[in-house]
């Protein structure tokens, strides 16, 4: 099979690195791709948004079925797109179409679908122009910190968590009258504080049968102990000590189940990706949001972790047949730390020369934001790698991830030295 992937970060690189070892490849492209997946298969540099340009491709290289990394694309109709045209249509996309990728692309959607399926979640009410009058009795039934959520996509900078209520007032003005977000803020979500701790579950579902797969837990913050600014992620871990298998049993009954059923419920064949991020509440799950891709960099410990060949279960999806497919797991821990640019996530300067790449002993190392220029590997985004090794124990992997990661170099190299430590002696 001709596999075409779109995207161009860690999770596209996992995801070609992984397709590359089945015996039903023939030719692997992505686009735009980076300097890792270059090494998996062709790049083709156009965006992962330029749909034209996008069909043009499947066409001129006998394309079989397109894998979605990215949200943007699926909440821009990607996959409504393929099946408007009369010779696409017969390509499986893998990714849900717009009606599906609402459960990302709007907050408001996906806390109403939430409650109309009984899927826990945090108490919410969502407001606009017209109701932001009755955002403060609403606020005063809730206790500190305040969450707030932009409805729209906002490049994951679109949640506040506020501890003080006029503090939390004034930024819901700023989001809805003020356009903070953009037009991602006209209506803005606010809800209850879950108090735990977080992870994230993924689905590979046809819409009918579905398979669970590895959880993870991600890192966030920039800074060491989780502190600092947010970011697209800093480093993984799966298997995850606090979700054992009674958790995920639980997960599966009150989450999994109920969403997949409430998506068919709804009349919105989904296939593709859900990632349910969760927060573990003494036990007890409680859904943050939906994704409708995979995480990054989860997707770099997740991906690894499958046994099983992914382009037989990608098949699956698209003929829904997913639950005739085997699918298994490999037990050991997998962990993965980020390299970013210095100044990331703020600031950051690129084409900066990497070297050290030869040296990654028992790692693999993921490409994020690399670029190639003249046999040259030059980074080209604010998080560059993720390296990605196993061990019987959490301690293991992140060792051997950070003994790579110091061989890699190049200016202003930045990576967290704490990721999973925080669950080395999780009881
Ligand atoms: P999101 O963009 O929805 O992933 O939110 C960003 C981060 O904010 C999440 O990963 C959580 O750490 C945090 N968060 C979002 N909603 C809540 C909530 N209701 N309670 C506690 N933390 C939350
Ligand atoms: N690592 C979080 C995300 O992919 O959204």
């Amino acid at each position: 099979m001709n596999i075409l992937i779109l995207g161009s970060g860690g999770r596209e690189h996992a995801f070609a690195w992984k397709l590359a070892k089945s015996k039903q490849l023939e030719n692997l492209y992505i686009a735009p791709g980076n300097a890792g997946t270059a090494q998996c298969g062709t790049n083709v540099n156009i965006s992962a948004t330029d749909f034209n340009a996008i069909k043009n491709l499947v066409w001129e290289k006998g394309i079989d079925m397109v894998l979605v990394g990215p949200e943007d694309p699926l909440v821009l109709g990607i996959h409504d797109y393929f099946l408007k045209d009369d010779v696409l249509k017969e390509i499986p996309v893998i990714g849900p179409k717009m009606d599906g990728a609402q459960l990302e692309g709007s907050k408001n959607f996906s806390k109403q679908f939430m409650f109309r399926h009984g899927v826990p979640t945090a108490k919410y009410k969502s407001f606009t122009k017209q109701n932001i009058a009755e955002a403060s009795a609403f606020m005063d039934t809730l206790t500190p910190p305040y969450v707030l959520k932009a409805d729209g996509l906002a490049a994951g900078k679109g949640v506040l968590i506020l501890d003080d209520s006029r503090e939390a007032k004034r930024e819901l003005e700023n989001m809805i009258l003020n356009a903070k977000f953009g037009s991602a803020g006209n209506t803005v979500v606010i809800e209850e504080f879950l108090k735990g701790i977080e992870l994230s579950v993924f689905v590979l579902t046809d819409g009918k049968s579905y398979k669970i797969l590895p959880p993870a837990k991600d890192y966030k913050r920039i800074g060491v102990g989780d502190k600092g600014l947010n970011t697209g992620g800093m480093g993984a871990v799966s298997p995850v000590p606090f979700a054992d298998e009674a958790f995920i049993k639980k997960v599966e009954e009150k989450i999994v189940k109920p969403t997949i059923n409430g998506l068919l419920k709804d009349g919105i064949d989904y296939r593709g990706f859900i990632f349910i991020g969760l927060m573990n509440c003494d036990g007890e799950p409680s859904v943050i949001e939906y994704n409708c891709r995979m995480g990054d960099p989860e997707t770099e410990v997740v991906i690894p972790r499958i046994e099983s060949d992914l382009l037989d279960l990608l098949q699956g999806v698209a003929a829904q047949t997913l639950h005739e497919k085997q699918f298994s797991v490999i037990n050991d821990t997998a962990a993965t730390v980020v390299l970013v640019s210095g100044g990331y996530p703020e600031d950051y300067e690129k084409y900066k020369e990497v070297t050290g790449l030869e040296h990654n002993g028992d790692s693999h190392i993921f490409h994020s934001g690399t670029i190639l220029k003249d046999d040259k590997v030059l980074t080209n985004g604010g998080r560059v790698f993720a390296v990605t090794s196993f061990g019987k124990t959490i301690l293991e992997a992140v060792t051997k991830s950070f003994k790579t990661a110091e061989c890699i170099s190049y200016e202003k190299k930045y990576y967290r030295t704490d990721i999973g430590k925080d669950l080395i002696n999780w009881k």
